[in-house]
């Protein structure tokens, strides 16, 4: 059985997410939260509201950074609604947040782990940036890294970079420099993946009690692309990297030399130069018709 973390800013597209990985036959160690879609104490919140929705009390929560490495707190534009998952406000249950933090339960799990620890990671890198600075041998042992973020030569936090990356831009370049192996889920695949209303309707026809929380959720996510970027239905950035974890074929990947600006109007912006940055698996193309089948199917039982 496969072993993950997620590293999470729950946020709507965190919440299909992890609804897919809590569906699966996936080992979840732990999820830890970091500042990025909304502040610290809301996101941890939501990944409380996510253990206590899917009833899974033996997955532990471990609230992780307030705030990026270096620089001041950066969250999203209210596209996620005020409790940060579109308004549902699922109740919290009796479950509260682990006492322990999210960078030490990292190091600790990874650390006396053989290796075959895999990691989600939804929102910015600062968790895994941080731990790599503390405990730089333990968190090598991580066998790979599914990250959202960054894009080929296009933003939607910025003209230029893409929203996780941006929030933390240091925490990226450290966790790229790091050399624990990464495969990058960027704008150029996720955008390519746009689920429409009438698609998400046909949650709306599903008994099952999870279709009927997400066709809740998706409706403020779905308005916010509208009105934002005129767009007809949501992108669920999320979703898609997780998805890459079960099916190999949804993203094909090629090596790339990618780097990340830190500075200037560029800031977060990920960059392929050869020679340049560290080696990192980049996902390149996307079978869209495979992704929207396989989530469907395996986290609404809709085929
Ligand atoms: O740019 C999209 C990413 O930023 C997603 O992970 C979304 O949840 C936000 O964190
Ligand atoms: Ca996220």
């Amino acid at each position: 059985m496969r072993r993950f973390i997620i590293d999470t800013d729950p946020g709507i597209d965190d919440a299909f997410a992890i609804g897919l990985m809590m569906q699966s036959d996936i080992e979840i160690l732990g999820i830890t939260t970091v500042s990025g879609n909304n502040g610290i104490d809301s996101v941890t919140t939501n990944a409380l509201r996510l253990v206590h929705f899917f009833k899974r009390p033996e997955i532990l929560v471990y609230e992780g950074a307030g705030k990026p490495i270096l620089r001041e707190s950066g969250t999203s534009d209210g596209c996620h609604g005020s409790d940060g998952m579109g308004n549902t406000y699922l109740p919290v249950g009796s479950r509260v947040v682990e006492e322990k933090h999210a960078v030490d339960f990292l190091i600790e799990t990874i650390g006396s782990s053989e290796g075959d620890i895999e990691i989600l990671a939804l929102g910015p890198l600062t968790n895994l940036a941080m731990a790599i600075q503390k405990a730089p041998e333990a968190i090598k042992k991580v066998k790979m890294i599914y990250s959202m973020g960054g894009g080929v030569n296009q933003g939607n936090i910025t003209p230029f970079a893409e929203f996780n990356y941006w929030v933390d831009p240091e925490a990226t370049q450290l966790v790229f420099d790091s050399g624990i192996p990464i495969r990058m889920v960027g704008l150029n695949v996720t955008e390519q993946c746009i689920i429409s209303p009438e698609e998400f309707g046909r949650l709306e026809q599903s008994e099952s009690r999870v279709a009927s929380l997400y066709y809740q959720m998706q409706k403020h996510y779905t308005t916010h692309y509208m009105r934002r970027d005129k767009i007809n239905g949501a992108i669920i950035h999320d979703l898609l990297t997780a998805a890459t974890i079960f099916d190999d074929s949804i993203v094909s990947f090629e090596t790339q030399d990618v780097w990340v600006e830190t500075d200037g109007e560029k800031r977060g912006a990920t960059l392929i130069e050869p020679g340049k940055g560290k080696s990192v698996s980049l996902g390149v193309s996307v079978d869209v018709a495979k992704y929207k089948a396989y989530v469907f199917e395996h986290m609404f039982g809709i085929k």
